[in-house]
């Protein structure tokens, strides 16, 4: 249900390029790279949205146990990325981009983690083998290829701050969280007062970047990649989901599909 706004006006001739008015008079051409990323990606972000593990979340079938895991896979992957922008955050292709007070994420997975599992949740946690290769191939790219790291940081960011509010809902509701947002601070971007407006900024300053065509396409690709190794780590929560006991319920219907906890 990815909706991007069809342009309102389009086709003005510039030069030979088209170039788009969107309906809040961004202009923008196909080789800019946020169009060149969101069109390209598109077949990716279908299969991320219609994956088992994220369309359970979406109808609120979601089990606390799997929540904690998937906060935690999350913050190995945000450590990764942001210490890998902060590493590189005089680049010239990180340095536009580079909006840490606005978007970093780590602070907040770790506050989240200290509600979940307390005090000592450094050590009740664990890099898992799904979420492995991930933090792998960002600390690969930030030491080899950093450019790479644009695509790292539009695919979980823009995605971020796209679906946030949505699945913080659905998890304030389906596992009962404080309305104090306490657990759910990932979602919640204190920097931010809109959403529609940051992204906005972010991709400008992602089509500021002075890149070369193939340059550009390598940034798709490995968004792309970005992309898989996200569908990576459902699977593997979806797997560990089946083995783990524990009441589900529908977040907002009057009636419960649970699976009843054996011997309470
Ligand atoms: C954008 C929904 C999962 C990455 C969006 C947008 C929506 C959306 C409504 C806004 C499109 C726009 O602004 O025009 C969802 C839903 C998901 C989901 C319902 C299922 C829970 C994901 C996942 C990722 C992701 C798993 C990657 C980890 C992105 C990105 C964008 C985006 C990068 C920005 C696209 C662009 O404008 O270039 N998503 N999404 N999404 N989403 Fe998702």
């Amino acid at each position: 249900t990815k909706t991007k706004a069809e342009p309102k006006s389009s086709g003005v001739i510039n030069g030979g390029a088209r170039i788009v008015v969107d309906g809040d008079d961004e202009v923008l051409s196909p080789t800019d790279l946020s169009e060149m990323l969101a069109e390209g990606t598109k077949d990716s972000h279908d299969k991320a949205e219609n994956c088992q593990f994220v369309k359970d979340f979406l109808r609120g079938r979601i089990k606390r146990e799997l929540f904690k895991r998937g906060t935690a896979a999350l913050y190995f992957v945000y450590a990764a990325m942001e210490e890998e922008i902060e590493k590189n955050e005089d680049h010239p292709h990180i340095a536009p981009i580079y909006f840490p007070a606005e978007l970093h994420r780590r602070e907040a997975l770790a506050r989240d983690l200290e509600y979940f599992y307390g005090e000592d949740w450094e050590s009740q946690i664990s890099l898992s083998a799904g979420t492995k290769p991930y933090v792998d191939r960002i600390h690969g790219v930030g030491q080899r290829d950093p450019v790479l790291l644009v695509a790292h940081s539009y695919t979980r960011y823009m995605g971020d701050l796209s679906g946030g509010q949505i699945l913080k809902k659905v998890a304030q509701r389906a596992l009962k969280l404080p309305s104090t947002g306490e657990g759910l601070n990932f979602y919640q971007f204190e920097g931010i007062h809109s959403q529609k407006g940051f992204k906005q900024l972010y991709r400008s300053r992602m089509n500021e970047l002075e890149l070369d065509a193939e340059t550009k396409e390598r940034i798709v690709g490995e968004s792309n990649r970005a992309f898989s190794f996200n569908m990576m780590v459902f699977t593997e929560l979806e797997e560990i989901g089946k083995t783990i006991k524990e009441e589900v319920q529908d977040a907002g219907l009057g009636h419960s599909h649970a699976e009843i906890m054996e011997g309470g």
